[in-house]
This record gives C-alpha cells, sequence and structure tokens, in this order.
C-alpha cells in the first residue's frame, strides 16, 4: 500500500520535528554547517552547570535567540502540519523545538519534548514566570536567576510529556519524521518505537540519518517544499 493509501486510511498520526521544519523560517539549526553548535559549544550554553558557572552569558545567548526567533514567522512546513492535526482523527505533534512556532501556525495537540523558549522558570526554586525579553539577567522573589524553561544536555525532560510521547508513538499507524539529525534521545527512540507498533514510517529531510534506515519512505528535500507536495492529501479528510 502506497504512502497515499495509507495517509487515506490512516487514523493515528504522530509527527516528530527537530529544527529542519524552523529552518525556512530563518532559525539556524544545531549540527548543520551553520548549526548552533558549529559556532557555540553546547556544554558551555545549555547545560545546568553552564548557568551555574556563568548565568548572565547563557541568559544572554538565551535572549539572542529569542530576538532571532521573534521575528521568525511559521513556514510552510508548520502550516502544513497544522493542516495534518486537522485531517487525521488522532494526532500528536511531539516536536524537540523551543521556538513556538507550531502553536503560531495553528497546531494544539502538542508535546513539546525540550520546552519553550518563551517561558522561563527560577534556577533555585522552579517557581514558573512567563514570557521575558531582557538582555539582563533576571531574578526571582526567592532570590534565584531566572533561566529558559527548556531542557538543557544531562537534564531530564518532563516525565508526564514524555510517557505521552511513547505512548503516542506506541498507537500510530503513520509516524512522519521530519527535519532531525535523529541523534538526540530519548527524541530519537519514538519512531523505533512506532516502527516496532508497525506504524509507517515517513522521514523528510535533506540528508539520511540513523532514522532513515527503518523509514518505508525518504523524502529527500526541504520539508516546507516536501510537505507543500503533499498538501492535498490532508484538505479532505477523514479526520
Ligand atoms: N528541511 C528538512 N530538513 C532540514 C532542513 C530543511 N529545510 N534544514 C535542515 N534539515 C535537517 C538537517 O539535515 C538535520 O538532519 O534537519 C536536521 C537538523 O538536525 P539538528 O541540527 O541536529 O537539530 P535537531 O535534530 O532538532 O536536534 C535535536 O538537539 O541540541 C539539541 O535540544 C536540541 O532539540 C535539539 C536536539
Amino acid at each position: 500500500m502506497g504512502i497515499k493509501e495509507i495517509i487515506r486510511k490512516g487514523k493515528r498520526c504522530v509527527v516528530l520535528t527537530g529544527s529542519g521544519v524552523s529552518a525556512e523560517s530563518g532559525i539556524p539549526t544545531f549540527r548543520g554547517d551553520k548549526g548552533l553548535w558549529k559556532q557555540y559549544r553546547p556544554e558551555e550554553l545549555a547545560t545546568p552547570d553552564a548557568f551555574m558557572r556563568n548565568p548572565q552569558l547563557v541568559w544572554g545567548w538565551y535572549n539572542w535567540r529569542r530576538g532571532i526567533i521573534a521575528k521568525a514567522k511559521p513556514n510552510a512546513a508548520h502550516y502544513v502540519i497544522s493542516d495534518m492535526e486537522k485531517f487525521f482523527a488522532d494526532f500528536m505533534l511531539i516536536t524537540q523545538n523551543i521556538d513556538g512556532l507550531h502553536r503560531k501556525a495553528g497546531n494544539k495537540d502538542i508535546l513539546e519534548l525540550h520546552g519553550n523558549i518563551w517561558e522561563n522558570k527560577c534556577f533555585n526554586c522552579g517557581k514558573r514566570y512567563g514570557e521575558i525579553m531582557s538582555e539582563k539577567l533576571q531574578k526571582c522573589e526567592c532570590g534565584g536567576y531566572l533561566r529558559p524553561d527548556v531542557v538543557w544536555f544531562g537534564e531530564s525532560l518532563d516525565r508526564e510529556v514524555l510517557e505521552m510521547a511513547f505512548l503516542k508513538a506506541r498507537e500510530a499507524e503513520l509516524c512522519f519524521v521530519i527535519g532531525t539529525s535523529g541523534v538526540v534521545q530519548p527524541a530519537a527512540s519514538l519512531p523505533y518505537v512506532s516502527k516496532e507498533s508497525g506504524a509507517y514510517i515517513v522521514e523528510i529531510n535533506l540528508e539520511r540519518t540513523p532514522i532513515s534506515s527503518i523509514a518505508d519512505e525518504f523524502i529527500s528535500g526541504k520539508a516546507g517544499e516536501a510537505l507543500v507536495k503533499m498538501r492535498e492529501l490532508f484538505l479532505h479528510g477523514s479526520g
């Protein structure tokens, strides 16, 4: 059965996205040639130790990233993924991205595995704070420093979010893996869980990744262009 048939018949779909989906919105990826980890060392900016060593540097770097993201708009990939949510009877978007562009494009059923750059919390007491755009390091009422509410290297993901992600991956009949290098755990395990449950795996990426070895369909190209070509499949839905 080809992908058109499977999409038409499919009821339960999960989509796993990575920074490649936001690349066409002008947001840098992490591991590509111009990726963030090519210019900066993650252990200096995206770990709790880095924040304890130099909270102003880490806060300032996230503030710089917020400045880029604030100017970014959802691209065609985000909008088609929003159409997919309306199309499938049972849909879950599982994203590693922290930019909030999926929600801006209209998706509602979203699991933000790595948090959201627009949310903040106290590094000391965990008190949550909303959006803050400021170069200057901020303090909590308790005296602790505020940090972006994102998952840093060495930190665990939100347990409930992760459990739901694995549950949805296990139940899926169709799993799209879009714009991720598939190297960061536990997100990278999700397509394998779907595969084990017999789901049809569709990967969209500029290049092959470890996940390509289990993909039933590998679509080479930009997420925005590849998804626009499939858009009409998601417009008249069984959803
Ligand atoms: N269309 C489709 N794929 C693209 C595009 C595009 N326009 N541009 C880049 N890609 C692909 C790249 O080929 C690569 O496979 O997107 C992937 C981006 O990989 P990474 O930069 O590693 O980003 P990601 O997979 O999201 O990283 C996962 O690592 O640093 C942590 O927390 C961070 O959530 C991030 C996680």
